[in-house]
């Protein structure tokens, strides 16, 4: 049975990448060794690393004013090791609260510098992006979940204020063309849109790198020491960064972000208009601020959430099981999601639908 899988994230990953990187990890190139054993400092794996950072350049046509490097420690050490680079412990920094990771940004901040929160829609679930909010003077940027993956909302127009935006792309990197003037760092974990755990993306406009900060960055947190070793100042996850620069290729190859966003637009389209349709489900988020990448939504009839669970389950649907503190479902679309999987979905919906009625 074909499976579709609407896993969060690690996630679906193309097949020709996973093809071709099965291939590399048993022989890569004729070198008669295995892409995993080889150094990362070896002709053939410097290569890699420079061909992926080419290519997310290439992809999001990137000015020469932004370095882009590798990291690890996932978009989960960069909630802290942004503000450690960027702002002294007196200084402020500003979030709005969409969700689960906007709430984890402002506790590993918190740790670091002065946080404003300045809106949040916990009270009714996270259920939108609060919009009324001014910048308090003094504010040294303002940290943006572009997309909150457990809680199903996304900015579909980023806020236009007067300091960078250091933006969590995690789970919405390389879907969609970015008004880049507005943003001075940028991170994503590859698990979701271009690769395997293990690797996270950093874009940093160069002129964030000179921000006087008053506190000893640990040499390993300092954005400045991976822009100068080309992110070779430790061992780098050379096999996740390979599987990214193989997913670049193929995101190019595709058409590159234009083409993203207007598959990821169709897949999503396909999906909400039978939640609203289908009086069996209710979609999570208000309209304006749904996700692309992850639908959230529920059964109106909490009793037969397992039904449908196991209903997909049995008919190859597989990971829309809500987040443990949300519950409810949640279909998580990136990338590499064919239009086809998102299809089945919406079919088991209607024949649930027809089934209990
Ligand atoms: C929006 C967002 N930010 C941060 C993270 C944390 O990423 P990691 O687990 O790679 O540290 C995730 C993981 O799912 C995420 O979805």
């Amino acid at each position: 049975m074909k499976i579709h899988n609407f896993s969060p994230g690690p996630a679906v990953i193309p097949p020709s990448v996973l093809a071709e990187a099965a291939d590399s990890l048993k022989e890569y190139q004729g070198t008669g060794m295995s892409f995993a054993e080889m150094s990362h400092r070896s002709p053939k794996i410097m290569a890699v690393i420079e061909e992926a950072t080419d290519l997310v350049k290439e992809l999001l046509s990137l000015t020469p004013d932004f370095e882009v490097i590798w990291m690890t420690g996932g978009a989960s050490a960069q909630l802290a090791i942004a503000p450690m680079n960027l702002v002294n412990p007196q200084q402020a920094i500003a979030v709005v609260d969409t969700g689960y990771w906007a709430t984890k940004a402002i506790k590993a901040a918190a740790q670091i510098c002065k946080v404003h929160v300045l809106g949040s829609s916990k009270e009714t679930n996270y259920d939108r992006i609060p919009k009324n909010w001014a910048l308090p003077r003094g504010t040294q940027y303002f940290h943006v979940v572009s997309n909150e993956t457990i809680d199903g909302n996304q900015y579909h127009e980023y806020p236009s204020v007067k300091v960078p935006l250091v933006a969590d792309m995690t789970s919405d990197f390389l879907t969609k063309p970015l008004p880049l003037d507005k943003f001075g760092v940028i991170f994503a974990s590859a698990q979701k849109n271009f690769g395997l755990a293990g690797t996270t993306c950093v874009i940093v406009r160069k002129d964030m790198l000179d921000r006087k900060v008053k506190r000893t960055i640990p040499h390993i947190f300092d954005y400045k020491t991976h822009v100068s070793t080309q992110s070779l100042y430790h061992t780098a996850a050379t096999f996740p960064i390979y599987v990214s620069m193989l997913t670049l290729r193929w995101t190019k190859a595709q058409g590159g972000l234009a083409e993203m966003q207007r598959h990821n637009n169709e897949k999503a389209t396909l999906l909400y208009d039978e939640i609203d349709r289908n009086a069996l489900f209710t979609a999570s988020i208000v309209k304006e601020d749904r996700s692309t990448m992850n639908a959230c939504f529920r059964i109106n009839q909490p009793e037969l959430e397992q039904s449908f669970l196991d209903f997909a389950e049995q008919n190859g649907v597989v990971g829309i099981k809500g987040f443990p503190t949300v519950g409810d479902f949640r279909a998580s679309m990136y990338n590499a999601m064919p239009l086809e999987s998102v299809q089945i979905l919406v079919d088991l919906m209607r024949e649930f639908e027809q089934k209990i009625n």
